[in-house]
């Protein structure tokens, strides 16, 4: 019987690409989306792949949704935490809100991701968890004071993780994609990402889909030894 895995912001971007991924190894595939509902029937209506709604943000929510894919496609086997969001912006001028909008999704949405479904892996013995984080998490960025925080904490959970789920079957590993072509990257100012891509030695954006084959992997029954690492995808922009 085919495993289940659930993509959060599994409809665009990185995610998208992830769920199109997975579905093509013999996964059942649920992409979860925060709020662009035209965005989201379009991707289902290419893919077949169904979405739920709701925000990662939100504990309650977030129990629920789950529980709805369990009610569909059978237990959560592979859970790839991907949602995120940017609120860019240099530390003087950051509000508490941007701050807090950025840890709410990008790490509490961790947690709220995996909380409901890492009962089920131990008790079944067997689950993935992968957590998309960033190289901005692993070496910081100019602006991203929020972001890069909740990068490099995603790092410290799959570690814990790692060490609580090895003996229940379970590996947490963290995938840190460089600048891929997203929207999220195409929404910095064009010099600015002119002037970024001019740093990275492969002299181009990544691609979606060269993060969607690492987590294919780590998903794999073939990764079972590798538990709490990253994957670096960056071409060569920085080495963590
Ligand atoms: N290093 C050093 N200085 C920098 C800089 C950098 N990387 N980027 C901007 N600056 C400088 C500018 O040159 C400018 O200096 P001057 O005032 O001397 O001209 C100053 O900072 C800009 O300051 P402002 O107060 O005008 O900045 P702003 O409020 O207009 O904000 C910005 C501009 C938000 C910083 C914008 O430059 C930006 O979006 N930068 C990109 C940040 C980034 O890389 N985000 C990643 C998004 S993609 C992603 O997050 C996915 C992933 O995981 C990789």
């Amino acid at each position: 019987m085919s495993r289940v895995a659930l993509v959060t912001g599994g409809s665009r971007g990185i995610g998208a690409a992830i769920s199109v991924a997975l579905k093509a190894a013999g996964y059942k595939v649920a992409a979860n989306y925060a709020g662009n509902d035209e965005a989201a029937a379009a991707f289902n209506k290419e893919t077949g792949i169904p979405v739920y709604k709701w925000n990662v943000a939100d504990y309650e929510a977030s129990k629920a949704g789950i529980a709805k894919v369990e009610a569909d496609l059978g237990p959560v086997d592979v859970v790839v935490a991907n949602a995120g969001i940017t609120r860019d912006v240099p530390f003087h001028k950051m509000s508490p809100e941007q701050w807090q909008q950025v840890i709410d999704t990008n790490l509490t949405g961790v947690f709220n991701t995996v909380h409901p479904v890492w009962p089920g892996m131990r008790d079944r013995k067997f689950g993935r968890v992968i957590v998309i984080s960033s190289v901005n998490g692993q070496k910081g960025q100019f602006a991203q004071v929020n972001y890069a925080a909740t990068k490099a904490g995603d790092i410290g959970i799959v570690r814990s993780l790692a060490q609580e789920g090895a003996r229940a079957g379970i590996t947490a590993n963290a995938v840190c994609p460089g600048y891929i072509a997203t929207e999220m990257v195409m929404a910095v100012p064009e010099k600015v990402r002119e002037s970024i891509i001019a740093q990275i030695p492969a002299g181009r954006l990544g691609e979606p889909e060269e993060i969607a084959r690492c987590v294919a992997f780590l998903a794999s029954d073939d990764a079972q030894f590798i538990n709490g690492s990253t994957i670096s995808a960056n071409g060569a922009q920085f080495f963590g």
